[in-house]
């Protein structure tokens, strides 16, 4: 019974592997996909052609007055109306504080916009999009992704984050930490900032005493 069963399993693997071919091989012909997963679908990559356009150029300029995301007609990036920036001023990258929250090889401390309701406002509603699926709305670091397994989010009421420089978590924002991803390249440079006042504000909120 065993034997048998070895003997077709083998045969069957063996089968498989001469008809399909180990992955990463080289082919000059087209290799059979025994689960083609999503490897073809109707789309258009960059870099490559597409017969969908006429020119058979799969990169296109964008058609004249396209607005970006985020921006409104006059091209400024849709704001609290703190600070009206544009669309080349939103995602900078200069090495100054503003940009990477560090003077040299320290972070800094302090929000390098002015601080207001608006702002404040602007802050947790990106707050709300960006980060509370993860950290919550409260920052605890029990949002919804926590139930689907990712069990390593830092809770932000912690005292080590309390006591971490602005600087710091405007580097985490945009550069990303161990199993957080990099929001530099989704979220403008001044959101990241009132995002962190919007955390600060929380963190207040809950050190609170009950008098
Ligand atoms: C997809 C889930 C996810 C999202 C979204 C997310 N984070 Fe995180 N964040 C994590 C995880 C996981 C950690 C713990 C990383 C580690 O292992 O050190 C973390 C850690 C942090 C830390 C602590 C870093 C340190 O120094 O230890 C800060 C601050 C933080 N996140 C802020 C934010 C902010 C602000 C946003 C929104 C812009 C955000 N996170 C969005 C998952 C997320």
């Amino acid at each position: 019974m065993v034997r048998t069963f070895l003997f077709l399993f083998l045969t069957v693997a063996l089968a498989v592997v001469a008809m399909a071919g180990f992955r990463g091989q080289k082919f000059s012909n087209t290799p059979l996909q025994i689960t083609p997963d999503m490897k073809h679908q109707p789309k258009v990559i960059t870099q490559h052609s597409s017969t969908f356009f006429a020119d058979g150029r799969a990169d296109h300029v964008p058609v004249k007055g396209t607005i970006p995301v985020g921006y409104n007609l006059s091209g400024r990036y849709y704001q609290t109306g703190v600070n009206n920036l544009t669309k080349d001023s939103a995602f900078t990258s200069r090495p100054d504080y503003k940009d990477t929250g560090a003077m040299g090889d320290v972070y800094g401390s302090g929000i390098p916009f002015t601080v207001n309701e608006a702002f404040l406002d602007r802050g947790r509603q990106r707050y709300e999009i960006f980060c509370s699926v993860c950290h919550d709305r409260t920052g605890n670091g029990n949002g919804i992704a926590k139930a689907y397994g990712l069990v390593t989010i830092a809770t932000l009421m912690d005292d080590r984050i309390k006591g971490q420089p602005d600087g710091q978590i405007f580097s985490t924002i945009t550069n990303g930490k161990n199993t957080m991803g990099a929001y530099g390249s989704s979220i403008a440079v001044e959101d990241r900032w009132a995002i962190i006042a919007h955390i600060r504000a929380l963190q207040a909120s809950q050190s609170g005493k009950v008098q």
